[in-house]
């Protein structure tokens, strides 16, 4: 019974620390992987709409941020459309980068 109530504890330590999204980790990878793309703040980099022959919104737009987390989340890694899936995001990483985005609509 009382390894039960070890187990317990330690599930939801566990599970408040997984989901501790840190958007200050997820501008490093942002910086690093969607900047060039996606401007320093979200703004879409003109010169690749014009590249790709596309409209992308902005990333601080209520159209992007009116998005549910998981279909955010698949995007921001997976790609759509024309953007192609960036390689090497994985694990914390992943819910880092979300809690990012989700920053720049402040
Ligand atoms: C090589 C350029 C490029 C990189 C790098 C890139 N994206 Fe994109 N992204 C695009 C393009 C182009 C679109 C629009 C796709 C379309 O509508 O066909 C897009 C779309 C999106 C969208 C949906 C909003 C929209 O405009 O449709 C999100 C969210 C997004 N990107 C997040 C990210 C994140 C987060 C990263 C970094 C991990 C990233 N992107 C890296 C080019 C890029």
């Amino acid at each position: 019974m009382r390894s039960f109530a070890v187990s317990v504890a330690l599930a939801i330590l566990l599970s408040t620390a997984g989901s501790a999204a840190d958007p200050k980790a997820g501008k490093i990878v942002y910086d690093k992987s969607c900047k060039s793309c996606h401007g320093a703040d979200g703004t879409p980099n003109p010169a690749i709409e014009k590249m790709l022959k596309v409209k992308m919104w902005d990333l601080k737009s209520k159209e992007v941020q009116s998005r549910t987390d998981a279909d955010l989340r698949k995007v921001n890694i997976e790609g759509e459309g024309k953007m192609k899936p960036v390689a090497g995001i994985t694990g914390p990483a992943v819910d880092d980068l979300l809690a990012y985005v989700r920053s720049l609509a402040k």
